[in-house]
Order: C-alpha cells, then structure tokens, then sequence
C-alpha cells in the first residue's frame, strides 16, 4: 500500500520534474525493495542494462562527454588513449550496449597553438546550422607548454573530421594556469549557448596532491563562456561560477551544465585530485545560469561508497538530463561508467545503482 502510494506520488512528480523520481522513500529504501543481491550488483546486468558500478566498456576511456546525434545513437568522447588523440564509442541507447569505436583520427589536425599532444576532455555538440563542434584541451606550444589550453573545431558530421578553428585558442589564461576541460551548454530557457571550463590553476605546480596542495594554493575557478550560435564566437568575457575550497582539496574541474525540467541549474564537477582515491563527483544547483551555485552537502559518488567505485570523477550529463557518464579507476586505466540521474524533491541529486 504505502507503494503504490509512493509509486502515484512519484508518477505525479515526474511530471513536474521530469526525471524518474524516488519521492517520499529514502533512495537506500528504494534500492534495497529491488531485492537484488548484492554480491551480483556490481558483475552482472542489472534489470536489463548495465549497472552504474560496472563499466560500460573494459578499457581506458577518461574524461568521457556524452552526445545524442540526430539519428538516436549516442556517442561518447574521451581523452587520448588506445591509440586515439580523440577517443570516441557508440551506442543505441543510453544505457548500452557501448562499443568503442575504432575510428580515423577525428581531429586529425593540430591548431597552430597546440603541440598535438595531450588532448584532453573531448565534449561535441551539435550547434543551429546543424554543424558539430568540438571543445577540446591541448598541450600549447611554445614557451606556455606547461599548461593547457582549450580549442573548438568544425564537423559536418559527428566522427568528423574536425577542422580546428583558425586563430588563438578559446580560452588559455597562461597568467593563471591554462585551461581545460570545456563543455558545451545550451540555456532551453533563453536559447543562449555557454562553454564552461576550468581555469587550470593547479597547473602552476606548488607541490602536493596534483600540485596544489603547498603554498602559495592557487584558485581553480569553472568559468562560464556564453557563445554565440555557432558555438565558438565568444560573446564578452567568462564569469566564475565556482571555486574551490579548502575541503575540495588541490581543485575543482570537469564542469558540466544541466538544466533541470523544473527550470533550475546543476553543475556537475569533480575535486580531490584525479590520480588518487580522493577524486570525486559533486554538484552544485543555481536558479540562474550565472549563479551562485550551491554546492550540495554531500560528494554524489566518491571512493568506496555505495557504488564501490575508485576514484569516480570526470562527469558529464547528456544534454536531455537522461543520464550521466564519469569514469572511475579500473585495470585498464579509467573506464567510463554511465547511469540514468535521479533528483528527488530535496535537490538531491543521485545514481540509479
Ligand atoms: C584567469 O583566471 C583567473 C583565476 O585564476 C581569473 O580570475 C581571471 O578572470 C581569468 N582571466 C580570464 C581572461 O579568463
């Protein structure tokens, strides 16, 4: 009885917000009324797909991004690796199967700025003249080679190639560090585009955990970059919409913008430092695109919760809020993970397990 009621209360919610809700029972409850054993939960398929602790795929895949081309198959970039500047696997749903693709170069070409080397972070959005574009980090060359900064290039279809756009690259910032991780986003409210990014501080090298743990500490701030149509044109400068904080220890990074069916914001981003088990996945919510975020009380999945998982970190969210990709340590290297998102009625934003 006290299902069903939850079950028509979740109905009715999930109109509001539009998301597979848990209303009324604690997610703990929920999960465990599944009656699934757990000792599978984590090597088996669960209820039909893949489960969030399981990878998609067994093999390094870091840093992934998620996009839905038009004809309904879902693609997945990541950071260089297997032998690929630019990695990227299919799907035809969101949940799987996931393949890795071994696919031609998609950014066969290296801007003038950048070394070719270390490309990080790939995210592809398809922008209003139907064309893609891609936001990528990379090694600049010259006397800045030890930081990073971010690219976009050009496609007429989602493998590519891309073409880098001509000029400097979208965002450097050599003064503070670099940058990286860029992610597309479009506001369904205004119809306005962003790019967020990382202000790569930690690459300044204090010393510590991923450099920025010892004095002096430098500040990592996510910028927001509104763009025009294209996706590429800058429009004025970048705001920071969050930083870090002494208990996010060396940096926050890897933004990823959603907007929520009841209209407000959630910044996905990771902190603790992505070579050790201290790297985690958070968010943070706004009514405004611009902000002030915030930050939620607890990390959404960090190392050894209920998920299991080493170090989950590096997540993004497919732009229609159907699901989330990260990566989490694995034998291979950092393997990507995806599961559908819940957000129940107290803004708390969790995994379907
Ligand atoms: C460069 O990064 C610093 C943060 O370290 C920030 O305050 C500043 O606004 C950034 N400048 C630009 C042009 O993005």
């Amino acid at each position: 009885m006290a299902h069903s009621i939850s079950t028509l209360l979740s109905t009715l919610l999930l109109s509001v917000l539009g998301y597979h809700l848990v209303s009324g029972v604690p997610i703990a409850s929920h999960h465990a009324a599944q009656q699934r054993h757990p000792s599978t939960a984590r090597t088996e398929i669960l209820h039909g797909r893949r489960s969030a602790a399981v990878p998609a795929f067994n093999s390094n895949f870091a840093d992934p991004s998620i996009f839905q081309d038009t004809d309904g198959q879902w693609y997945a970039f990541a950071t260089e690796g297997n032998g690929k500047t630019v990695q990227v696997a299919r799907a035809p749903a969101v949940l799987g199967p996931w393949e890795l693709l071994d696919h031609d170069d998609l950014l066969p070409t290296s801007p003038s700025w950048a070394t070719g080397k270390y490309t990080w972070a790939p995210a592809v959005d398809r922008v209003d003249d139907g064309s893609y574009v891609m936001y990528y980090s990379a090694q600049l060359d010259g006397e800045y080679s030890r930081f990073h900064g971010i690219g976009t290039a050009t496609a007429d279809s989602v493998l590519g190639p891309y073409t880098p756009s001509p000029g400097k690259p979208f965002a450097a910032n050599v003064t503070a560090g670099g940058a990286i991780d860029a992610s597309g986003f479009r506001d369904g409210k205004t119809g306005k585009r962003y790019v967020v990014y990382k202000v790569d501080g930690n690459s300044l090298g204090s010393g510590g955990s991923c450099g920025n743990v010892d004095a002096p500490v430098h500040p990592t701030p996510i910028m927001l970059q509104e763009v025009e149509a294209d996706g590429v044109t800058r429009l004025g400068g970048p705001t920071p919409i969050l930083d870090r904080t002494e208990d996010d220890g060396p940096l926050v990074e890897a933004p990823s913008l959603l907007r929520m069916r009841d209209g407000r914001y959630v910044l996905f981003y990771s902190s603790g430092c992505f070579n050790d088990a201290s790297y985690r996945t958070n968010y943070a919510i706004a009514s405004e695109v611009t902000g002030p975020y915030v930050r939620a009380k607890q990390a959404m999945m960090k190392s050894g919760d209920r998920l299991g998982l080493a170090a989950p970190g590096g997540a993004a969210a497919a732009a229609d809020g159907s699901a989330l990709v990260f990566h989490a340590d694995c034998p291979q290297g950092r393997c990507m993970h995806v599961s559908v998102l819940n957000v129940d009625q107290d803004d708390v934003v969790t995994l379907e397990e």
